[in-house]
């Protein structure tokens, strides 16, 4: 079995930047951790997975780090595109750069820049549950607290700002998504052209291919694959990969 692999990578970062105003001016791809960018640390489990066919990288047309980069990881795998204006577009662009390699069947990983604490096993956890399904599906999480819903504020209000409940949600059905989401070639590119003509949005691959009236699957995932959003999240993603580095099994 082998798979490709879609990074979008052409975000701005700017969730982070309105949290951690030091952190402003880096993409939090390009932050560090252990000497390392986070993005180079979410490439790393699939530059080690012989499986692995090729990897898109969509980047921002401006971003001057990638092609150092690439050209220190020095794998034959990588090539990058331009990414877009919503993370979906950006992951249609990196999938035309498939076409021709890919064929409808195949297997595409589509993995977070920002997502640098992916293991090897929880890689091989994903294409394992799936390689044998119909449609595909993500890694995600159960909810373990108690969700609420706010009730709804006038104006523009930051989101620490206190708010007050509006319902509590039954979160016995709910799942959090992450990365990677993995998908056939040939359904994915036609659930985000389809998305992208009809002008809708969706937040995660598997949107768009649950709007194609397909199911897919939830496997299971590991607490620790955090997606970098605020300045806590990069303290705990670099405490989270000293503990890897530091265990016998590495
Ligand atoms: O902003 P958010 O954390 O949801 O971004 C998730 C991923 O999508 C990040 O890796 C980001 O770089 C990427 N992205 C993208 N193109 C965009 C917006 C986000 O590739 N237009």
């Amino acid at each position: 079995m082998r798979y490709f692999v879609v990074v979008p990578a052409a975000g701005s970062g700017r969730r982070l930047a309105s949290s951690s105003a030091g952190l402003a001016d880096v993409r939090k791809q390009y932050l560090e951790i252990a000497g390392r960018t986070v993005l180079e640390h979410a490439l790393a489990p699939f530059l080690a997975d012989a499986r692995c066919a090729r990897v898109v990288v969509a980047i921002a047309p401006d971003d001057a780090r990638w092609p150092v980069i690439e050209r220190s990881l020095a794998d034959p795998r990588l090539c990058a595109v331009a990414g877009g204006v919503e993370r979906a577009d950006s992951v249609r662009l990196a999938l035309a750069a498939l076409h021709g390699t890919a064929s409808a069947e195949a297997w595409v990983l589509v993995h977070d820049a920002a997502r640098p604490c992916l293991s090897a096993a929880e890689l091989s956890g994903l294409v394992t549950a799936l390689q044998l399904h119909d449609v595909g599906g993500l890694l995600a999480l159960p909810l373990a607290d108690t969700v609420k819903r706010a009730a709804p504020r006038a104006g523009r209000v930051s989101s620490n700002a206190l708010a007050q409940v509006d319902a509590t949600l039954d979160r016995e059905d709910l799942w959090r998504a992450l990365t990677p989401q993995m998908f056939r070639f040939a359904a994915l590119t036609e659930a985000l052209s389809l998305t992208s003509l009809a002008g809708r949005v969706p937040t995660d691959e598997a949107q768009a291919i649950e709007w194609l009236g397909l199911q897919p699957q939830l496997v299971a995932g590991d607490a620790r694959n955090i997606k970098i959003t605020t300045a806590v999240d990069l303290e705990l993603a670099a405490a989270l990969l000293a503990a890897r580095n530091s265990s016998p099994a590495g």
